[in-house]
């Protein structure tokens, strides 16, 4: 039965952000006429408490449950991990443990560049932005000075103001002056730090560069925090020579060609973004460091690479931005992102990082392997089986037997799942 559908459907309601979540859940239900299982399913908001997620964000009516799946069988850089992955996603947890389990005796190798984040002022209206750009960097013991007061804790903590780099942009309305705020945000993402950063010397910058000072602001190309990590799969390890050269094929495929590669880095997101979202971190920022990253050279490409070693095995690697940290945002404060850092035991943000990077480099090995070899299908339709049987109603162990008989019919389909199921309740 649906609740009424209110007659006026109008998207402006006045004072909705002052409402409780479950006053909110009963309007937005009047408007939309949800049924009672969906208004109550939105009410319930699992492990989340109500109170912290209206705190979160604004407008809250309910919760996005996503399974958090461990990925077994990483070692990385000697130290074995459980690695919590949130994804609605099915195969990207099996598809991790795979590729770990097939190099698990070297495991994972991994580094980082630094944490340093980047902070932009632009300035416009320049007159003279050549001469701009030296006045700025000028400044720079003012500038780092400025910058430290902003957050002494972040000093106190060996973070700060790193570097300055003034760089001119010709744009179509003329020179701009954009200053670069180069600062080591230790186990912070950073982004508050740095953004506070920018604001308080805008003025300054407005008037040491004479112009007008729009944007002060991260940028998410965070390539002064780079992360990466490196395995060797042996060759007898992984099916022989003929699926080492197939995987390296289909590196060079996605190295050469962006529509390739699109597909390629997509995968390698589909695990970083599920440890950066089960640790409460910023997903969409380290999703658009690593596309920007990956065209850095003016044409998108692979944030991999394979190669046969000197031993004939495969040699990969990723590098990617990865401005990921252990304080800040949701982080400290959603209780699941707490739980997966204790899973995880890092104490730092370089080392969720390098973790992050190898769960990329494991997702984008097995992703190959599979497209090498027998297609990802196969692997896939055995996971989709069973959400298309949940579809099609079955329930408990029905659930298991209905996905194997799709599978052996080689059929995984919604009108066949329905069949099935009919067929198992008979039988
Ligand atoms: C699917 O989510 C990801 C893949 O398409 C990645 C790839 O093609 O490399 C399998």
């Amino acid at each position: 039965m649906n609740i009424a559908a209110g007659s006026n459907r109008s998207s402006r309601i006045a004072g909705f952000h002052k409402l409780s979540p479950r006053e909110r859940l009963d309007l937005v239900a009047a408007f939309a006429g949800l049924d009672e299982a969906q208004v109550a399913h939105l009410a319930n908001m699992g492990n989340l408490d109500p109170v912290l997620a209206d705190k979160l964000i604004e407008n809250v009516i309910g919760t996005m449950n996503i399974p958090v799946g461990v990925a077994t069988n990483m070692k990385i850089d000697g130290e074995d991990v459980l690695v919590p992955m949130a994804t609605e996603e099915s195969s990207v947890v099996a598809a991790v443990c795979n590729a770990a389990k097939q190099v698990y005796e070297t495991g994972f190798l991994t580094s980082v560049s630094g944490n340093l984040m980047i902070a932009q002022v632009q300035a416009v209206e320049v007159a003279d932005p050549a001469g701009a750009r030296i006045r700025i960097l000028e400044k720079r013991d003012e500038i780092k000075a400025a910058c430290d007061a902003c957050d002494p804790v972040l000093v106190s903590l060996g973070g700060g103001f790193r570097d300055l780099e003034v760089r001119l942009l010709d744009t179509p309305s003329g020179t701009m002056v954009v200053t670069h705020l180069i600062v080591d945000t230790r186990d912070a993402m950073g982004a508050n730090a740095v953004n506070t950063m920018a604001e308080k010397l805008a003025p300054s910058i407005a008037a040491w560069s004479g112009g007008r000072v729009y944007l002060r602001i991260l940028s998410n190309l965070a390539d002064r925090r780079l992360a990466r990590a490196r395995a060797v799969w042996k060759a007898a390890d992984i099916g022989g020579e003929a699926v080492r050269d197939g995987i390296v094929s289909a590196y060079e495929f996605a190295a050469a060609d962006p529509y390739r590669a699109a597909t390629h880095n997509k995968g390698i997101m589909n695990g970083i973004s599920a440890v950066v979202l089960a640790t409460g971190n910023d997903t969409r920022a380290v999703e658009a460091g690593a596309h920007a990253y990956a065209a850095r050279s003016g044409r998108y490409t692979s944030l991999t690479t394979y190669e046969v070693d000197k031993d004939g095995n495969l040699s990969a690697s990723i590098e990617l931005p990865l401005a990921v940290g252990l304080i800040g945002g949701a982080t400290k404060v959603h209780p699941t992102a707490r739980a997966c850092l204790a899973i995880l035991g890092v104490t730092t943000a370089e080392r969720l990082a390098r973790i992050i990077a190898a769960v990329g480099l494991a997702q984008n090995f097995s992703a190959l392997k599979a497209l090498a070899t027998t297609g990802i299908q196969k692997g896939h339709m055995a996971l989709h089986a069973q959400n298309i049987a949940m579809m099609a109603g079955a329930v408990g162990e029905e659930i298991d037997r209905v996905a194997r008989l799709l599978v052996e019919r080689a059929s995984v389909r919604m009108d066949v799942a329905q069949k099935v199921l009919e067929e198992v309740r008979g039988s």
